[in-house]
């Protein structure tokens, strides 16, 4: 498997789906539209939709009902970028390799960008309700979806994220990793579950795939900590140095650059056997590929 045109091949579908589901530029709402599509098509690594799919594939899954939850995951992770970004929040300017969509829209086109994004994506889920009437996975997958982006999810770790901001070294590991378990792997979770049930996974599969992911996005935002040190705004797209800019405890400032990256691989690894324990039954190569690299991802 040649992996890097593979994934090249994922990408192109991945945003060939998510331009059928994306609003045209036009009324009244013009500004706003600009806003979403800006933010939305201006690239990233379509991580959440990719694993999606893959989890998909993996438990047997072959509808085109699938299509609908991986762009309505990429625009409830974008969402949650532009408003991450916004001067409240993170105040930074360049993501995805360009400037951020407050910084080109103003600040209350980049809220209301990422309301609407929200709401686009459920929009856009709802969709596959209408494709598949009988089928009630949907219902199931929809509920993750809106679970782990809110309260229980995305948005409570955003919450701490933005409290623990001048405790320094006050915030402990155990806070550190709530954080980065619903910041991050909230919506790892949501998009590896999504793929596991719409496929008609058992329970015990499903929670499998959240233990998965669970350890998938720990080790990614380990790595985004990382890198936030380590890498520069022209490999990396968005620049460097915001966490020290915002007074935040990571997981680099609570166990060094080392420590990270070595428990990166271990994370990644506990992934890959949890994967490995299907034992055969079940088995995507390109999936097992997909974690390995993120072990060591510059971007
Ligand atoms: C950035 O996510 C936010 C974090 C959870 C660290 P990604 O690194 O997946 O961003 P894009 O989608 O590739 O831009
Ligand atoms: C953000 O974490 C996670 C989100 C829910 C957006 P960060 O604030 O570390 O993400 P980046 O580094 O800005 O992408
Ligand atoms: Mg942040
Ligand atoms: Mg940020
Ligand atoms: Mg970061």
């Amino acid at each position: 498997m040649n992996f890097k045109e593979e994934k090249e091949k994922r990408i192109t579908e991945i945003e060939e789906v998510l331009h059928t589901y994306l609003p045209e530029e036009k009324g009244y709402a013009k500004t706003v539209i600009s806003a979403m599509n800006y933010s939305v098509l201006a690239g990233g690594k379509r991580l959440r939709p990719m694993l999606m799919k893959e989890t998909y594939e993996l438990f047997g899954g072959k509808s085109k009902i699938i299509e609908p939850f991986m762009a309505a995951q990429e625009m409830i992770h974008t969402y949650s970028l532009v408003h991450d970004d916004l001067p409240a929040m993170d105040n930074d300017e360049y993501r995805r390799g360009r400037k951020t969509t407050h910084v080109v829209y103003g600040e209350c086109m980049a809220i209301l960008a990422g309301d609407a994004l929200l709401n686009l994506a459920f929009e856009t889920a709802a969709k596959a309700f209408a494709m598949e009437p009988e089928n009630v996975n949907i219902g199931k997958a929809f509920a993750v979806l809106a679970g782990k982006s809110g309260i229980y999810g995305m948005i409570g770790g955003q919450t701490a994220d933005i409290e623990a901001e001048d405790m320094q070294d006050k915030v402990t590991r155990e806070q550190l990793i709530y954080i980065h378990e619903h910041k991050t792997a909230a919506l790892i979770q949501s998009s590896m579950m999504i793929g596991a049930i719409l496929a008609g996974a058992s329970t015990e599969q499903i929670t499998k795939m959240e233990k998965t992911a669970y350890n998938v996005g720990i080790a990614f935002q380990i790595q985004d900590d990382i890198l936030d040190i380590t890498s520069s705004l022209e490999v990396l797209g968005k620049a460097t140095g915001s966490d020290a800019k915002n007074h935040k405890t990571t997981y680099v400032t609570l166990e060094g650059v080392e420590k990270s990256k070595a428990d990166v691989a271990a994370l990644s690894q506990e992934a890959i056997s949890l994967l490995d324990s299907f034992q055969g039954q079940f088995q995507n190569d390109f999936l097992e590929a997909l974690l390995q690299e993120l072990i060591t991802r510059k971007n």
